[in-house]
Order: structure tokens, then C-alpha cells, then sequence
């Protein structure tokens, strides 16, 4: 958590059914990529649906740092002037992504080919997260990015115009690693191909298509060539899949329940979890399916269904590697027993996620065996008390899923750093039917 921020605690208590039609904020990935792409475009984007999170108004105010003008007529809405794909000034200070990982990553991407130097901070989580996965091809590429020891932030770009295309194959799937070399490639020189161990979210390959820049991709590879230019362009960002998860499980979870989430993006790539969830029983149904933006969207019915325990497929993890926490919850409350594996990955996200969840799940009463890249998740009986979620936003919301079920009230510690993705979470959860406050304790 930031240490300037307040200190908010959140109580949970058991709920009754979740009901009615509820919009949560639009999506982060596709807000961070929307506001980097029309920055470098010629002329100007408008941007609606933008998610005002903590992470993505970073993002933004970094470019503002870079002499681009960022209208906001009406909330969710930004008025981007682009500066074209070489028009970015030299920063006055150090810029501060907050606790946004893919803000730092997809920059450092972006500002190794730019001609001035730059430093990426970030908060006290992001400090403690690998870089080398992005600085190490990127300097293959003749970037020149100075990190901490252990590949960690802050990085130190020093302005370069004279990068290289490459072709690699990170050892990790991960869409951060493929956009930020992307990114890099718009400004070096012959082709950047990408070829991913497991496919990926593809936001910044549409993205890039969608400002008119060339770009060949496929499940799995993605290939450009720099020295063409960007067209500015209108981005209707959908409804965030992940930020929907919490509903989604929590109307499976508690009985009588029937919601209605409205718009939600259904990238492929992001919806693992609706896969897992059926397989665990689940009754969710879309309607009204359609496009938006380039996006396939829906409105999402969840109504109560009793889970079972599955064997997690690993093929699903990258499509759902932001909802392990919530599927852990789904998990406990879930018949029989959930295996996970082939997601080592959760240990290097905002916190480790496998040995949070794992802990907290033990003071509720789950048993919990952690592994090195997964858990086994015995279903059980959720019982109230106090975690910690580690400043980690979205384990603040699966637990809050949790006390809607647990027998007695669960104190959750330390949920402020939901803002960077859930602006206004408590109070959809509370419209949605969730027993859900919010303390406020001064001094972290
Ligand atoms: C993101 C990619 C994922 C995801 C993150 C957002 C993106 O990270 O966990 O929340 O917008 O590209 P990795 O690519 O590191 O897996």
C-alpha cells in the first residue's frame, strides 16, 4: 500500500442473496493500452468507458508529464490530443506507476526507443516485482534500462533511438512481456515478432490494429514493423471481466441469489474463469451478445448453484490468471477438493497470491496444501475473523466475497489499494446485496 494513503478495513458479514442488474468500471488492460496508444497517435482520441482507477489516471498523468493533453469532459471519458509517434517530451521527474505493473512494464517498453531518459517508480508492491522478464529482451534490442539489484524497480531508461526488432519467446506467458516489447518495436527498426509459450491477451495487437498501425497476429504470435504512424481513433472500453469475477462467484456462492452484470468483456483471453466455474457447476448465461469497440461483450445472469471441486485445466491459467484469488474462494465454499498447478505466476503478482490466499483461507478454517505453482483447495465450511490482504486489491474483494458467506464477521485488513482497480467496489457490493463496510483507520 501506499504509505501516504489512509488505512481502511473492511467488515464482511453473511449476506443474503445477491439481486438485480449492476455495471461494474471499465476495462484496466484495455484503459492503460487506450490511453499509451492515442498519446502517440496524430490527432485525437476519445476514450469512453476509461476506467478512473488508480492504476490507469497513473498511466494517464504520466503522459501529461510527457506534454500530452488529456481532456476529461465527463467522467470515464478522456479527450486524448496525440503528440504522434515521435512527439513525446522529455519529463521534468521521475514518473510514478503506482502499483500498476502493467503500467510499468508496457512503458518501459515504450519509452526504451524514445531520444530523452526517464525513471519508472512505483509503490512499495511494485517495487518488489520482477522487471528483468521485460528489461532483459528489451535490452536485446539494444534498449539500455538500468534496474535495482534482482531486476526490480525503479528502472532508469536512458534515451535511445536506435532499437532493434527481435524475435523471442518469453519463458513466461504473460501479455506485459509481449506489449512491452511490442511497444518498443513501433520504434525499431525491422520486424518484432512475438511467439508466446501459451496465448496471451491480445488487447495491444487489436489496439494497435484499431490505430491503423500494421500488425499480423494470431492466438499465440504477434509481428509488427516499426517507422509507421498511429491514427487517432474512438475506444469504447468494456466492463472489466475481472472486476466482474467477484460478482460472478459470489451470486454462484450465496443462496437464492440472481444478478444481472451488464456489458461485460468477454475477450477470450480473459474469461477462464467462466470455463473453470462451469466445470464446477455453475449456472451462468450470457445474453445479448454483441460487439463493442472491437470486443466481444455480454450481460452475464449468475444464479446460485452448488459448486464442486475440479482439477483446475492448465491450459485455463493465463485466461484467468487474475481470478485465482476469487476461485479460491469459490473453492472453499465448494464441494471436495480444488487442484491447482501451472500458475507459479501468482507468487510475482501485486502479492504472492498462492501463500495470501492460502493463509487467509486458514484462519477461516479451509485447509489449504500450498505448492510452488498452485494449491489444493479443501472445500469447507467458512467460518468469520480477521485477515490480511497484504495491500492486495484483489484478495481485499475475494475476501469480502468470503465474509458474504462465512459464519461469523470477517475483518479484512489493509483493502484501500482496491481504488486502483475497483473504484466504488463497496458500494456496488452493497447495492448488489453484499454485507460489506468500509472502516477507516488513520496512519497505515
Ligand atoms: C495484464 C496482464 C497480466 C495480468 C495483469 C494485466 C495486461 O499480467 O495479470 O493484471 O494488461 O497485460 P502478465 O502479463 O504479467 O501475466
Amino acid at each position: 500500500m501506499n504509505g501516504a494513503a489512509p488505512r481502511i478495513d473492511w467488515i464482511a458479514r453473511r449476506s443474503g442473496p445477491l439481486r438485480g442488474e449492476i455495471g461494474v468500471p471499465g476495462d484496466k488492460s484495455v484503459s492503460h493500452r487506450a490511453i499509451m496508444l492515442a498519446a502517440l497517435a496524430d490527432g485525437t482520441s476519445r476514450i469512453d468507458g476509461f476506467l478512473e482507477g488508480e492504476d490507469t489516471r497513473a498511466t494517464a498523468a504520466i503522459f501529461a508529464a510527457m506534454g500530452v493533453r488529456i481532456g476529461q469532459p465527463a467522467p470515464g471519458t478522456r479527450l486524448v490530443h496525440g503528440v504522434g509517434i515521435d512527439g513525446l517530451a522529455a519529463p521534468a521527474g521521475v514518473f510514478d506507476c503506482g502499483n500498476s505493473g502493467t503500467g510499468m512494464r508496457l512503458l518501459a517498453g515504450l519509452l526504451a526507443g524514445q531520444d530523452f531518459d526517464s525513471t519508472l517508480t512505483g509503490d512499495a508492491s511494485l517495487r518488489q516485482r520482477p522487471m528483468q522478464r521485460v528489461t532483459g529482451p528489451l535490452a536485446r534490442m539494444g534498449a539500455r534500462i538500468e534496474a535495482q539489484q534482482g531486476g526490480l524497480p525503479p528502472l532508469r531508461i536512458r534515451g535511445h533511438t536506435g532499437l532493434n526488432g527481435i524475435d523471442y519467446t518469453p519463458p513466461v506467458a504473460s501479455a506485459q512481456v509481449k506489449s512491452a516489447l511490442l511497444l518498443a518495436g513501433l520504434r525499431a527498426k525491422g520486424e518484432t515478432c512475438i511467439r508466446e509459450p501459451r496465448p496471451t491477451r491480445d488487447y495491444t495487437e487489436r489496439m494497435l490494429a484499431a490505430f491503423g498501425w500494421p500488425i499480423r497476429f494470431e492466438p499465440g504470435v504477434a509481428r509488427l514493423e516499426g517507422g509507421h504512424r498511429l491514427r487517432a481513433t474512438e475506444v469504447v472500453v468494456p466492463a472489466d471481466f475481472s472486476s466482474a469475477a467477484f460478482f460472478i462467484v459470489a451470486a454462484s456462492l450465496v443462496p437464492g441469489s440472481r444478478l444481472l452484470l451488464r456489458g461485460v468483456g468477454l475477450n477470450p483471453r480473459r474469461t477462464g474463469l467462466l470455463d473453470a466455474l462451469r466445470l464446477m457447476g455453475a449456472d451462468i448465461r450470457a445474453h445479448d451478445r454483441h460487439e463493442s469497440g472491437g470486443e466481444r461483450v455480454a450481460d452475464l445472469e449468475v444464479r446460485h448453484a452448488p459448486l464442486r471441486g475440479i482439477d483446475v485445466p492448465e491450459a485455463l491459467v493465463p485466461d484467468m490468471i487474475d481470478e485465482f484469488p476469487i476461485l479460491f474462494i469459490a473453492a472453499a465454499a465448494a464441494e471436495g477438493v480444488t487442484r491447482i498447478r501451472g500458475a507459479a505466476e501468482l507468487r510475482v503478482k501485486e502479492s504472492d497470491r498462492i501463500a495470501m490466499m492460502a493463509r487467509g483461507l486458514a484462519r477461516l478454517g479451509i485447509f489449504v496444501r500450498e505448492l510452488p505453482d498452485g494449491a489444493d483447495i479443501h472445500g469447507g465450511v467458512l467460518g468469520g475473523g480477521e485477515v490480511d490482504s497484504a495491500g492486495d486489491h484483489r484478495i481485499a474483494m475475494s475476501f469480502a466475497v468470503a465474509g458474504a458467506l462465512a459464519g461469523a464477521p470477517l475483518r479484512i485488513g489493509d483493502c484501500a489499494n482496491v481504488a486502483t482497480s475497483f473504484p466504488g467496489f463497496v458500494a456496488l457490493a452493497q447495492a448488489a446485496g453484499i454485507a460489506l463496510a468500509s472502516l477507516s483507520r488513520p496512519g497505515a
